[in-house]
């Protein structure tokens, strides 16, 4: 097991990532917390197959267990699902020292995580993330919400767990798809921060899709320690943390005017990474090899590289739209070389419209 620490005062806390840890989580949430009960929060099918090696963990502290199963799908991200959530809560009497565990992707996560920061004004929660994505980026760092139907994760909280467990071995029975798109975000870590890192991916390309375990330890902590870094010098995003957005200003673009139905949410970033590295080379950032690099390891990863079917002027309009453009200019995080970008506040629109070639 890996063992990483997110260094933010009271606030801190464990990562640990590595296999059959699920069965141990029930002894580490009693001695962290000290619950008075236990809530996991799950989807059905989660349940099925990961909620009797988490509970048999609690059993031997005694503590009371229950399990509220949400339908899966961004659709649960809501205030309407909260609210049923909190009705459970008060049914069953949990007080301060009850304790909420979100057992899934980021969706899971994100709502445990705004239900434990408003709960009777705060009750502590523990992240067991099961997708790549979750396991490398949602249950990290403190961001909680729900969806308002103007605007994605417009209703939440910073708030962090008391705890991470990453379980690889939950990862096996992730659909294909899923597993690769959150390989879009360990990709973007590399760029952002890690030369090494990404030079790891172009070398156990093969390993990797293969599920290898050595180095799904490898890229998955070293991810979780990224983030940590980042979340700790500015854990409410007033700037650098920014740097995570790499790829994400065409991204989101994309994930809207395509109704969030064509791609998943790391096969759009991966196409915005393209996008971004060509911006950055034709603002004269970096050197031609990079945006090279970058597209040949997403496309390794059998990631989209290529746009959709879009007008450069919708994406422009989506992207002011976008709640993290400030005031009326396009910021892009903009790549120097692998491991080291800029944050660049005031981009051409003719620039983004010649990068993104349509
Ligand atoms: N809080 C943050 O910092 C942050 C960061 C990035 C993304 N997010 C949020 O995360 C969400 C996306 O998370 P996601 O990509 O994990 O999606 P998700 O939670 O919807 O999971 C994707 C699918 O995989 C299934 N699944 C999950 N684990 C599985 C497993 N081990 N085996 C089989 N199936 C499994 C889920 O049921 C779901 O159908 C979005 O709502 C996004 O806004 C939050
Ligand atoms: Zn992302």
């Amino acid at each position: 097991m890996k063992r990483l620490s997110i260094d933010l005062g009271d606030r801190s806390y464990d990562i640990r990532v590595g296999r059959r840890l699920l069965q141990q989580a029930g002894a580490w949430v009693t001695e962290i917390t000290n619950p008075s009960r236990v809530v996991v929060i799950t989807h059905p099918s989660i349940n099925r197959l990961y909620g009797e090696k988490l509970s048999a963990g609690f059993s031997s502290a005694k503590v009371p267990i229950h399990c509220i199963e949400v339908p899966e799908g961004e659709r649960s991200k809501s205030l309407q699902q909260a609210e049923k959530i909190y009705d459970r809560l008060l049914e069953w009497k949990c007080d301060r020292q009850t304790v909420l565990v979100a057992l899934g992707g980021g969706v899971i996560g994100d709502l445990t995580g705004f239900v434990a920061a408003t709960y009777v004004r705060g009750v502590p929660f523990i992240q067991i993330p099961t997708t790549v994505l979750a396991q490398v980026d949602s249950s990290v760092g403190g961001k909680t919400a729900v969806n308002h139907p103007r605007g994605k994760n417009m209703i939440g909280a910073f708030y962090q767990p008391k705890l991470v467990v990453a379980d690889l071995e939950t990862l096996e029975s992730l659909p294909e798809k899923e597993f690769k798109a959150g390989l879009a975000e360990i990709i973007k870590y590399g760029v952002i921060e890690d030369a090494a890192l990404f030079h790891y991916l172009e070398n156990e390309t093969q390993k990797i899709l293969a599920h290898d375990d050595t180095a799904l330890a490898h890229i998955v902590a070293t991810s979780c320690a990224i983030k940590a870094k980042v979340v700790e010098k500015d854990e409410r995003e007033s700037h650098y943390r920014m740097v995570l957005n790499f790829g994400h200003t065409v991204g989101h673009a994309i994930e809207s005017l395509t109704g969030y139905s064509s791609f998943i949410h790391g096969e759009a970033v991966a196409i915005g990474m393209v996008i971004a590295a060509k911006l950055s080379q034709a603002m004269g950032y970096c050197s031609v090899d990079v945006p090279r690099r970058i597209a040949n390891l997403i496309e390794a990863f059998g990631l989209p590289t290529r746009l959709p079917n879009l007008q450069a002027e919708d994406i422009i309009q989506s992207i002011y739209l976008d709640k993290k453009t400030a005031h009326k200019k396009i910021r892009f995080i903009l790549v120097k070389e692998i491991g080291s970008i800029e944050i660049v506040d005031d981009v051409a629109e003719s620039l983004i419209t010649e990068a993104l070639g349509c």
